[in-house]
C-alpha cells in the first residue's frame, strides 16, 4: 500500500512529538505529553508539557508547540496539522484550553491528531475539536460602540 503524503507528514510529526514528550517536565502527574505542529511551508515546531510545583502554572504540550511556532515567526492561520503524543496505548483528547488556542492559531482546514504507542489514532477537524468557539469578533461585536 502506498503511504500518502498526509500519512508521511503525520508520522514525521509523531516522531517529533515523541521526542518532545521525552523532554516533558511532568514530575507531578507523571503524564508526559509531546506535540508537534507544521506550518504551510513545512516548518515543524514542538512542545511538551512543563509542570510546576504551583500546579496552576502548568503548560500543556499543544500550547507550548503553538507558542513556539508563533515565537519563531509562524503566522496565525498558517498552522496546518498538530500531532499530540502520549506514551501508552490510549490516544488522549486535547484539553479544552488547548482547543481554544488551536482554533485561533491554526488554519480553518487544520487537523489535530492524537496518537500513542498502539495503533489507536484520533483525528479532529476544526469544527469537531471546537464547535461554537469564543472568537476575536466577540471582542468587538458589529454595531456595538467601543467604550
Ligand atoms: N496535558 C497536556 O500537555 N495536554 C493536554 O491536552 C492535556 C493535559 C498535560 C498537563 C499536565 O502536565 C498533564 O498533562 C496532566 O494533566
Amino acid at each position: 500500500m502506498m503511504t500518502s503524503t498526509l500519512d508521511q507528514t503525520v508520522s514525521k510529526l509523531k516522531q517529533h512529538a515523541q521526542r518532545a514528550a521525552g523532554n516533558a517536565h511532568s514530575p507531578y502527574s507523571h503524564f508526559p505529553v509531546g506535540a508537534a505542529v507544521i506550518s504551510g511551508g513545512g516548518q515543524v515546531y514542538v512542545g511538551c508539557n512543563v509542570e510546576n510545583a504551583s500546579f496552576g502554572l502548568t503548560q500543556c504540550a499543544e500550547r507550548a508547540a503553538l507558542t513556539a511556532a508563533i515565537a519563531d515567526g509562524a503566522r496565525a492561520g498558517d498552522l496546518q496539522t498538530l500531532v499530540l503524543y502520549t506514551p501508552g496505548n490510549t490516544a488522549h483528547s486535547p484539553c479544552g484550553a488547548c482547543r481554544q488556542v488551536m482554533h485561533e492559531l491554526m488554519a480553518a482546514d487544520s487537523t489535530v491528531i492524537s496518537c500513542c504507542d498502539s495503533d489507536a489514532v484520533r483525528r479532529w477537524n476544526r469544527a469537531e475539536y471546537l464547535p461554537d468557539p469564543f472568537l476575536p469578533e466577540d471582542l468587538n461585536p458589529a454595531g456595538e460602540p467601543q467604550r
